[in-house]
């Protein structure tokens, strides 16, 4: 059998009747079962491109991050949880005291759990008091009952409160935490203002039904019974089973076994044909992961011969998914944000992304000058350098075999921070749904208009014949 199959460079969306602006096209899009993104972007679970501090970055703009598995189970599972920690809305577990502890008890756990005030509770766990670095500041008697310097007038949520609620609260009261109680005065939350400030400045920012910053976690078939357990308690959203080959038995085996024992939300992958997708569902996965060679530090199709070109996979792989209804994730070979484009335009709901994002300032790689200039360091996880560091699961090579690398190591330019490269990217998209007329990602999956183009037409696509002389802030060819 013989098929042809085609790159993102091979094809353009053909332009269509459009009644919208770029400004009010809508990126929200679905990435699991149950988990929803405002912008349909993540990071690639990579050691140089993927671990709390990225994860953290691309979830207040609206996306969300999968940290790599080339660390310890307990690493991993922190990081996680530092994510999960950054934004609350709702604090469901604050640091609470005693009233009948003392004040050195009280400046020692505010030092240790770096927090600016605690509820007081009584022994049955009643709300009683708050206790703050204003009523610690002239009271020099570190003896003294922390019931003998509390503020005794509370203000208070009950139940569930709404965020409007609570910011009227504040306003009227000028205070810094609110603690919420259920209708017997137990304390069931806490909200901060200073959370209240960082919800106000990310408007944008995928998060959990409690407010708290969407992440998912990388894992093998062979790692994911110790993973997960560890993952569930830092409050993981999903779960990767990350694999260069997931049309495989272990694949399929891992997909079962953790829906069954974890009841986890699973995105798995890579396939790159309708019948590994359709393996993958069957198993119960929650969206399948598509890409077979197609990423910037890929060398798989060049070492095996095998793989599809990406544009074709997604294109074959969505077609499958969607009888069921289940995401697609594009994983690999996005250069310029005209490929998301073209990812979703055919059918996917999330690209993956790993080059792009590895020269950000949130990137764990190392910064490098060379020539003058700052990049910083990006390698595939097939690559001899992250196999050493244990990454060898992806590619089914054992511990005491010799690799045979599918990877390789390299640079990539400094790119900045985050937000700002970020909303490049989906302002570029939004500009590719306004050309085509599509409102929202779903109006995209199914506008499916593309021509495909000679290679005179991708070099008609880019500059050319003409040196830049100041360089655009998403495109550039190095
Ligand atoms: P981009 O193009 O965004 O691709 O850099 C990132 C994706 O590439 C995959 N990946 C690899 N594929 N050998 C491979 O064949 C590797 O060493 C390797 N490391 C990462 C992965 O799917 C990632 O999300």
């Amino acid at each position: 059998m013989f098929v042809e199959a085609y790159s993102y460079d091979d094809v353009l969306l053909l332009p269509g009747y459009s009644e919208i602006l770029p400004r009010d096209c809508n990126a929200h899009t679905r990435l699991c079962a149950g988990i929803e993104l405002n912008v349909p972007i993540i990071s690639a679970a990579m050691d140089t491109v993927t671990e709390e501090k990225l994860a953290i970055a691309i979830a207040l703009e609206g996306g969300a991050g999968v940290i790599h598995h080339n660390l310890s189970p307990e690493e991993q599972a922190r990081q996680v949880a530092a994510v999960k920690r950054y934004l609350n809305w709702v604090i469901e577990t604050p640091v609470t005291v005693n009233e009948t502890a003392k004040v050195s008890e009280v400046k020692e756990m505010m030092h240790r759990c770096n927090v600016s005030g605690m509820p007081v509770l009584d022994r049955e766990r009643h709300l009683v008091g708050i206790i703050t670095s204003r009523d610690l500041r002239f009271c020099s008697d570190d003896a003294l009952q922390v019931s003998e310097v509390m503020t005794r007038k509370l203000v208070i949520e009950q139940g569930s409160p709404s965020p409007e609620s609570a910011r009227k609260k504040f306003d009227k009261n000028r205070i810094e935490k609110l603690p919420v109680v259920d209708n017997e005065n137990r304390l069931t939350g806490l909200i901060t203002v200073k959370d209240m400030e960082k919800h106000a400045m990310y408007p944008s920012a995928a998060m959990d039904g409690t407010g708290r910053l969407i992440t998912g976690a990388a894992i093998s078939p062979l790692d994911y019974d110790i993973r997960i357990p560890l993952l569930k308690n830092a409050h993981v959203d999903f779960v990767v089973v990350d694999t260069a080959h997931g049309d495989t038995k272990n694949v399929v085996r891992a997909v079962e076994a953790i829906k069954k024992k974890f009841g986890i939300p699973v995105i798995s992958g890579n396939v790159a044909t309708r019948e590994g997708t359709r393996r993958l569902i069957d198993a119960g996965s929650d969206a399948v992961k598509v890409g077979m060679g197609p990423g910037s530090i890929c060398t798989t199709r060049i070492v095996a011969g095998v793989g599809v070109p990406q544009f074709s996979a997604v294109l074959e792989c969505a077609e499958e998914a969607a009888k069921d209804s289940i995401p697609v994730i594009a994983d690999g070979g996005v250069k310029f944000s005209g490929d998301i484009t073209k990812a979703i335009g055919a059918g996917a709901d999330v690209v993956m992304i790993g080059s792009l994002f590895a020269g950000l300032k949130e990137s764990p790689g190392n910064e490098i000058i060379y020539d003058g200039r700052i990049y910083k360091e990006y390698r595939g996880m097939g690559s001899i350098g992250a196999l050493k560091k244990g990454g060898g699961d992806r590619y089914q090579i054992a511990k005491d075999e010799e690799p045979t690398p599918e990877g390789i190591e390299g640079r990539v330019p400094y790119k900045g921070e985050m937000r700002s490269f970020l909303r490049q990217l989906v302002s570029g998209l939004r500009k590719g749904m306004g050309y085509c007329g599509c409102k929202n990602i779903s109006e995209l999956k199914n506008y499916r208009r593309f021509v495909k183009i000679t290679a005179a037409g991708l070099r008609e696509s880019h500059a050319h014949d003409v040196q830049i002389t100041q360089e655009a802030p998403n495109y550039s060819r190095s």
